[in-house]
């Protein structure tokens, strides 16, 4: 589970979003969505997920079903939790995939001897695609990882990758950090101490209190990155055993990955980028394909220190977004695989590559079309405003249809640990309300977005992401009538 949290979403989103929302002023609606909506909803969704696994379900359109059996629309509501993992893992993946090639860069030595921009410029020229040989090999190749472990089975395959890959990352993101944390203004060429970035993000500012689109960032940040609104927690809590401890185990997760995103996270990128810099050339360097902002700067700074040092920190940096990246990604993979084998008897090696040749299709455009602002719009829909979306349903079904009585007791069953009382308050009436807050005060920003004239390539998106959802639903539908027809025989 916290392999499935700690993702590219700590190391990569969560300092972009700090710094395009006002460092300080995003930490402030950032803590209270953490606290009140995604611990919450992780308890929700590992209660939901665990009890659909009872009648063996392990994905969200039938695990919806399971808690109120006699609605039709929870099921078609349960789509998303197959959509999201598929339209992130479309975009995700080229995330993924940067993070080899610039391991192997790091390797070769590749950024040596360049100068500030043209280290930029390679990023540019990359998903530019100026030469689309090595972007396009890099991607196949992290789709064809993926899945390969897919095909080998949780056990089998995505618990090893992150039996190895979890210790690394949390070594390589300490040393990073210690030395983020340490920098100091005019050795080897930078501006300003380390503590300039961190006081920027942890100097709390009270302006933007009242901005939704903060709000809208913090939660969808929240969300993604805990792995929450997704359907991706709810698969894994399905593999849970009735007796089994889910209070205290989606707590560990939980707060495992904010040690790694607000500790770890906020001390490498922020503090290095801005110490080399400065704040406004940072906030600048976000204003556009904001994920890019690690692979940009950090390579030219590691320079500074040093071949020897600069080459171990870009291996160790790009090494560690690999390891975070490719746990997260077979997370989203399971959802996706368990629908196709609970509803239509798929045997796992075909349900695998089916995944990897959907992700192919959905995925191809985000790599082909990235400055055509693709890949961003795939963000906004599946990684911000979707989560959102299901997380309000989720909570109304869990505790005002499913009800909280059943609900508490489905928490608290096997729990080692006892949760505060107020935490029943809090997800009956504190969690809906302020998602529903958040997601009203932003359906004006969402307007904006749908009503200004957009290019081609991004109404394809959207486009393509509504295809996506439908086909899911058609599918959902199908198994319905199976499950009907199997009934009734
Ligand atoms: N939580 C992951 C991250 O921070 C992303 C993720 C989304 C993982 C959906 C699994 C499912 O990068």
């Amino acid at each position: 589970m916290a392999g499935n949290a700690v993702g590219l979403g700590n190391f990569l989103r969560f300092p972009v979003q700090a710094v395009q929302n006002g460092g300080g002023a995003f930490m402030i609606p950032y803590l209270v969505s953490f606290l009140l909506m995604g611990i919450p909803l992780l308890w929700i969704e590992w209660a939901t997920g665990r009890f659909g696994g009872r009648f063996g379900n392990h994905s969200t359109p039938f695990i919806l079903h399971e808690l109120d059996p006699k609605r039709a629309i929870w099921k078609y509501i349960g789509v998303f939790g197959i959509f999201t993992n598929i339209a992130v893992a479309a975009y995700y993946c080229y995330l993924e995939s940067w993070t080899l090639s610039y391991v192997w860069h790091s390797i070769q030595g590749t950024f040596v001897g360049k100068s500030a921009a043209e280290v930029a410029g390679f990023f540019g020229d990359y998903v530019g695609l100026t030469d689309p040989t090595e972007p396009v090999l890099f991607w196949l190749l992290c789709l064809v990882l993926n899945t390969w472990i897919l095909s080998r089975g949780l056990s089998g395959g995505v618990e090893k990758v992150a039996k190895i890959g979890m210790p690394l990352l949390i070594l390589f993101g300490a040393f990073l950090a210690y030395q983020g944390i340490t920098l100091k203004a005019g050795e080897n060429g930078a501006l300003f101490d380390g503590t300039v970035g961190l006081n920027f993000l942890w100097t709390p500012d009270y302006s933007t209190i009242w901005t939704p689109k903060v709000w809208l960032a913090a939660a969808g940040q929240i969300f993604f990155t805990l792995s929450v609104g997704m359907g991706s927690i709810q698969c894994y809590a399905s593999y849970v055993k009735r007796r089994d401890d889910i209070a205290l185990n989606a707590m560990s997760a939980g707060w495992m990955n904010e040690f790694v995103e607000v500790v770890l996270g906020g001390s490498i990128l922020i503090p290095i980028a801005i110490g080399y810099l400065g704040i406004d050339r940072v906030v600048e360097l976000t204003q556009s394909g904001g994920l890019g902002l690690g692979f940009k700067t950090l390579p030219y700074l590691f320079t500074q220190w040093g071949p020897t040092m600069g080459m171990f920190a870009g291996i160790a940096w790009f090494g560690l977004l690999f390891f975070a990246g490719i746990t997260s990604s077979l997370a989203m993979g399971t959802p996706v695989m368990a629908f196709l084998q609970d509803e239509f008897g798929w045997k796992r090696n075909p349900a695998a590559w089916a995944f990897g040749a959907v992700i192919l299709v959905f995925g191809a455009p985000t790599v082909l079309y990235f400055n055509e602002g693709v890949f961003d719009e795939y963000d906004y829909w599946a990684g911000t405003v979707s989560l959102v979306v299901f997380a309000l349903l989720e909570v109304i079904l869990f505790a005002w249809v499913f009800g909280m009585d059943k609900g508490w007791e489905e928490i608290n069953h096997g729990a080692d640990l006892r949760i505060p009382r107020v935490y029943r308050f809090i997800i009956k009436y504190v969690t809906p309300v302020i998602l529903l807050g958040v997601f009203l005060g932003s359906l004006p920003a969402i307007y904006e977005k749908l009503t200004l004239p957009a290019s081609p390539y991004v109404v394809g998106a959207r486009l393509l992401l509504l295809a996506l959802y439908l086909g899911i639903a058609w599918a959902v539908y199908l198994a319905y009538q199976k499950r009907r027809k199997a009934t009734i025989r």
